[in-house]
């Protein structure tokens, strides 16, 4: 049988909670990948023909997407909320015997991804004020390099001392690799929608779209506007802080 462990969002597993009926596993994986199946069926009848293209590839890095090909991107980047992509994929990547454990995850996965949580920064933690000055942060240094700083001096009064200053260095500077090559591959005239949300790590705002909207502007497009669709952590006293979030699409034109 699989797990009778209750699950919540993501990859979290509620072991005082337990599932009213737990599934034989090959029948409840049989039956996922048959509706992933037929969600892809019928989404490709309304395709007119027109053939998808994968390309398994890093974004902040030039890959095989021609210059100026899109006319317009959408995309869900990761949130700077310390969500670690990589161990999402380590139950699967464990059966399928690419990894044998978490210590795996750091060649096999982390190191292509953005890095957007401080499992994943731990490394470049005693480099943060060199590598905030690489010329792709300049755009957003006056905000970010005090930023830094507030992160770093806070981590001090935690027992955890998270590297949420490294954290934020190393997003921005990914995203500012990103924002290049969405120049690199856009036309003249083109819109970019980019569904966010801002972040407060040890309650410290980090304004999220305004900084990525700056960055976009000096990768070279035009315009930036922010529309909300979600006000975050207003609903419930967040243990952590209390800092009001929101999450919307950033649209970048030109
Ligand atoms: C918020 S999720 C969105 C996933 C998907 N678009 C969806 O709506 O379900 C962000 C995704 O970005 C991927 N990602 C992180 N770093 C990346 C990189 N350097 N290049 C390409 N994808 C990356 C993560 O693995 C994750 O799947």
């Amino acid at each position: 049988m699989s797990s009778h462990a209750g699950t919540a969002q993501w990859q979290y597993v509620l072991p005082n909670k337990r599932k009213v009926s737990p599934k034989e596993p090959f029948s409840a994986y049989f039956r996922k990948v048959s509706e992933m199946a037929s969600d892809m069926r019928a989404l490709q009848s309304e395709t007119c023909g027109y053939q998808p293209r994968l390309y398994q590839e890093d974004c902040r890095l030039e890959g095989a997407v021609p210059a100026e090909w899109a006319d317009l991107i959408i995309t869900s980047p990761p949130y700077i909320n310390n969500y670690d992509y990589a161990d999402a994929t380590r139950l699967e990547m464990t059966m399928m015997g690419e990894i044998e454990g978490w210590k795996d995850l750091q060649g096999a996965v982390r190191t292509h991804l953005v890095r957007s949580c401080t499992q994943h920064v731990s490394a470049y933690a005693s480099d943060v004020y060199q590598i905030l000055k690489n010329p792709l942060l300049r755009p957003i240094l006056d905000e970010l390099e005090p930023t830094v700083m507030a992160l770093d001096a806070e981590r001090e009064m935690h027992g955890g001392k998270k590297n949420y200053h490294a954290m934020i260095v190393h997003y921005f500077l990914d995203l500012a690799q990103v924002w290049m090559q969405m120049r690199r591959i856009s036309r003249s005239g083109s819109s970019v929608c980019f569904v966010i949300g801002d972040s407060a790590p040890y309650g410290i705002h980090v304004p999220v779209e305004q900084w990525l909207g700056r960055l976009a502007l000096a990768a070279g497009f035009k315009s930036f506007e922010f529309s909300k669709f979600r006000d975050r952590n207003i609903k419930w006293k967040n243990r952590k802080h209390q800092i009001p979030l929101h999450e919307g699409h950033l649209w970048i034109h030109g």
